[in-house]
């Protein structure tokens, strides 16, 4: 049996939770406040899940949550809050709370809300006691910002917040989304991605809320849609400054309480799903453009994490890039065993725009290219340490691929790809004049699409 305590001041609201999660099998006590709560989890040592009020007297929410993570941190804490109190629920998931309750609310979201930190509490047990360890996601570095990230990804590995990654292309914002994945009560749950940018408004619609059969041509099946999908686990969801209005809306209501209704359905279903969400541009300046909503904005920067441009983590490159060195020589099965003092040096001086994705492909190349021992600068950089290796003129670029490729050449393809996909987009662009929805009608994609590439591709 698990056991709950339910703290508030007022006597009524306590009555009403005692009864009802007595009914639903539960043992349940309860506390007036901060004090006498903590009284009773010295006493009572199987108490496994707290329902929380913040504002009470003397000793209030934020307070005795402070209390219990430092005393009892396997405990889960779910506070109770009324809407005005926003920020103060913000911070409470940012000490570690589990969850957090709109009041007021109806039961049956208490209900839920304790069944599922029921679920995770005994889900960490086992684990436990079958000594698992989660499969680690490693986030090489040792500057500040990293270090206080991989803090950041244990306080709040009990709870149940959102997540905001941020960062430039490249920076590591899909490692942190896995590492948060991976070090959370929902590891052995499934982790889900998908890009809000890369499908038109209705079609993410579909896939993200799932549909049912022939709510539209081609719907010739229901789909269960990623929020169902990723139940028990986490949804990340990559991109998301790129969200149509109407699906922020949508999303907002799931983030709320829990809830959505699948493309052309009537039954509304609850989403039991952890959401990380991640983007490479300032969602604060387009909230002020009026096209990111605000509150939305806050439902997912719950905990924001902001990931700097590799530029700024100097001191991280030659332990990520020796990281990145010995994982491609085993994969690769070359004998290669570090870099050449200039290669080093060059490495350090690189203003690396494409991040660690950047340094990623270029250590790529260098072991590669490299039959053993150490890699030279010129390996990585061409002729010029810190110049880009020359793009092939246009029209001999796809032939002469090819021709390496059949000589058994290394070649970097994503690269390749996205190299041919900016002159075309650019040759789109200086053909109309720069104006973007005849570029869009040239390469046959929408607009939001060609919108999407230019800024990805970075050529506005
Ligand atoms: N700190 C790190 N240590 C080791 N590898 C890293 C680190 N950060 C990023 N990487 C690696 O760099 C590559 C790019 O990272 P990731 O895909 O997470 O970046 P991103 O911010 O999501 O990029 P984009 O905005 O382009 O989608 C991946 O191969 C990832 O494993
Ligand atoms: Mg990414």
């Amino acid at each position: 049996m698990i056991s709950v305590l339910v703290v508030d001041d007022e006597p009524g609201l306590r009555g009403m939770l005692e009864i009802s999660l007595r009914r639903d099998g539960h043992r349940v006590m309860t506390a007036g406040d901060g004090r006498e709560a903590l009284n009773l989890l010295a006493k009572e040592h199987a108490i496994q899940v707290v329902l929380c009020d913040l504002r009470m007297e003397p000793m209030d929410g934020l307070a005795l949550l402070g209390e219990i993570r430092h005393r009892w941190p396997d405990i889960l804490v779910v506070m109770m809050t009324a809407h005005a109190e926003w920020d103060t629920a913000v911070k409470a998931m940012r000490l570690g709370a589990y969850n957090f309750i709109h009041k007021p609310f109806d039961l049956a979201q208490v209900k839920a809300m304790v069944h599922r930190a029921v679920a995770a509490y005994r889900h960490r047990l086992e684990a436990r006691v079958k000594g698992e360890t989660v499969s680690a996601v490693h986030l090489v570095g040792t500057c500040p910002a990293i270090q206080a990230i991989q803090l950041l990804i244990e306080q709040v590995s009990t709870t149940d917040s959102t997540v905001l990654v941020t960062g430039e292309s490249g920076t590591g914002k899909e490692l942190v989304a896995r590492a948060l994945h991976y070090a959370s009560l929902r590891a052995d749950g499934p982790m889900v991605r998908i890009n809000s940018g890369a499908l038109s408004p209705s079609l993410l619609e579909s896939e993200l809320f799932g549909h049912v059969k022939g709510s539209f041509t081609g719907a010739v099946e229901d789909h269960p849609g990623l929020f169902a999908l990723a139940d028990k686990g986490t949804l990340f969801l990559d991109e998301v400054g790129e969200l149509a209005h109407e699906t922020q809306v949508k999303l907002l209501r799931v983030l709320e309480c829990g809830e959505y209704l699948p493309v052309g359905g009537r039954e509304i279903r609850t989403a039991n799903v952890r959401v990380v969400a991640a983007t490479n541009r300032d969602l604060m300046t387009q909230v002020r453009a009026g096209a990111f909503r605000e509150d939305l904005y806050y439902r997912l920067a719950v905990i924001p994490v902001h990931l700097p441009p590799l530029r700024e983590r100097v001191e991280d490159i030659a332990l990520i890039a020796g990281h990145l060195l010995a994982r491609h020589a085993v994969r690769l099965r070359r004998g290669v065993t570090g870099f050449t003092p200039e290669a080093l040096e060059a490495l350090r001086r690189h203003p690396w725009p494409g991040n660690i994705r950047e340094l990623d492909n270029r250590i790529q190349r260098g072991v590669a290219l490299t039959q053993e021992g150490l890699i030279q600068a010129v390996t990585l950089f061409g002729d010029a340490p810190g110049n880009l290796v020359p793009i092939p003129a246009p029209g001999t670029q796809g032939d002469l691929l090819l021709a390496r490729v059949k000589a058994g050449e290394v070649i970097d393809l994503e690269g390749e790809q996205t190299r041919r996909e900016r002159q075309l987009v650019e040759a789109a662009l200086e053909r109309t004049g720069d104006n973007l929805t005849e570029a869009a009608r040239v390469l046959g994609i929408t607009f939001r699409q060609i919108r999407y590439k230019v800024r990805q591709l970075g050529l506005r």
